[in-house]
């Protein structure tokens, strides 16, 4: 009899180890973090069969985590860029997505570019408005044939990183206010907007948020104050949420370093777009400039509940740009 348990014992330790190796890959194919991965430490768990008691007891009570089919997740800012793909591979992979963007012409173009529409939902909304947000909860809960809610993919933002995008030279002191609050306005207010209304919905299903910050959050280019505090603020937000949502609601964050987003401009008519230099891809110690699949493998893992012991944290996706020194010769 004891062996047979030891046996069991070593059987489930085998599985959940291969379980938790499946969960790696995205980390090891791409070889895109830098560094900041969380380190699950299972050895202080009393026994080896804890982990697969809790999780099947969570899975009975939860319809949500059952089927994947009945997994209803919004990504803002989903009609361009990356964005657009995160939600698309989600959709393709089995969820039911709302895709929820400010710009109209993009949304009233995307349907014709998603491969299957059925578990798509398309909404209008500005995320720094709040009766916007307001409503794209209201209209995106009640077109969910479950009338609920998994996971909220805060990705919409100006995504441009100079106060003036238009002249990348002007200077804080020789530019209005307005240049800094607008970044701030959308980029940290509406992702906390977004949040606010999904929180209650997302207690009920255990879900999740990820917040799409920036390696901007971490270092700097000159002229970018607006930019890069509205993404500190993102980062911050992902933990002070996480704290305060623990133990029902998983809240983390990744920070891209560049990604080529251009071909997913939804409004842009086939046009000609210059191939990336050798040096834009040389200078990464990964070797090449970021593509949207590094970011999905991170999020496809953060919105998956693998074990729910990963919160509050910030995953950097940039092929090591912010671990490298660039001080000249
Ligand atoms: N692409 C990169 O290299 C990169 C790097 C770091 C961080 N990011 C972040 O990733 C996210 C997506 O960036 P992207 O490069 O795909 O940019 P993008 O401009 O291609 O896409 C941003 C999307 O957000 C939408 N949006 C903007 N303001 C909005 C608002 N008020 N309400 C609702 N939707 C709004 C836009 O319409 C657009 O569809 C942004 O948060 C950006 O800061 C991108």
């Amino acid at each position: 009899m004891g062996r047979l348990r030891a046996g069991l014992c070593w059987l489930e330790n085998c599985m959940f180890w291969m379980n938790e190796c499946v969960d790696l890959i995205p980390f090891l194919g791409g070889v895109m973090t830098s560094g900041q991965m969380t380190c699950v430490p299972r050895k202080s768990l009393n026994s080896c069969t804890d982990l697969f008691a809790i999780e099947k007891e969570k899975d009975k009570t939860n319809p949500w985590k059952r089927m994947k089919a009945m997994k209803h997740i919004i990504v803002t800012g989903a009609a361009n860029g990356l964005g657009r793909y995160l939600a698309t591979d989600l959709l393709t992979r089995g969820y039911r997505v709302t895709f929820a963007d400010a710009d109209r012409a993009a949304l009233q173009k995307l349907p014709s570019l998603i491969p299957d529409t059925k578990n798509a939902h398309f909404q209008y909304c500005d995320i720094s408005s709040e009766d916007s947000v307001k409503k794209l909860f209201e209209d995106a809960i009640s077109a969910d044939p479950e009338g609920g809610l998994w996971g909220l993919v805060n990705n919409a933002g100006i995504a441009a990183a100079f106060l003036d995008p238009s002249n990348p030279a002007a200077t804080m002191d020789e530019l209005p206010s307005s240049a800094f609050m607008s970044y701030v306005n959308t980029n940290l207010v509406g992702t906390y907007m977004c949040s606010r209304y999904a929180v209650p919905y997302l207690r009920k299903s255990e879900g999740c948020v990820v917040n799409i910050a920036s390696t901007r959050a971490w270092m700097s280019e000159p002229n970018c104050e607006g930019y890069a505090a509205s993404k500190g603020g993102v980062v911050a937000l992902t933990h002070a949420m996480a704290v305060s949502l623990g133990p029902n609601v998983r809240v983390n964050s990744v920070s891209p370093g560049w990604i080529d987003v251009r071909h997913l401009q939804t409004d842009t008519k086939g046009e000609e777009q210059e191939e990336l230099r050798k040096e834009d891809h040389e200078q990464h110690p990964a070797g090449r400039v970021g593509m949207p699949e590094d970011l999905a493998r991170v999020v496809r893992m953060l919105v998956e509940d693998v074990g729910g012991f990963i919160t509050g944290q910030d995953f950097v996706v940039d092929g090591g740009m912010t671990k490298k020194m660039i001080y000249k010769e």
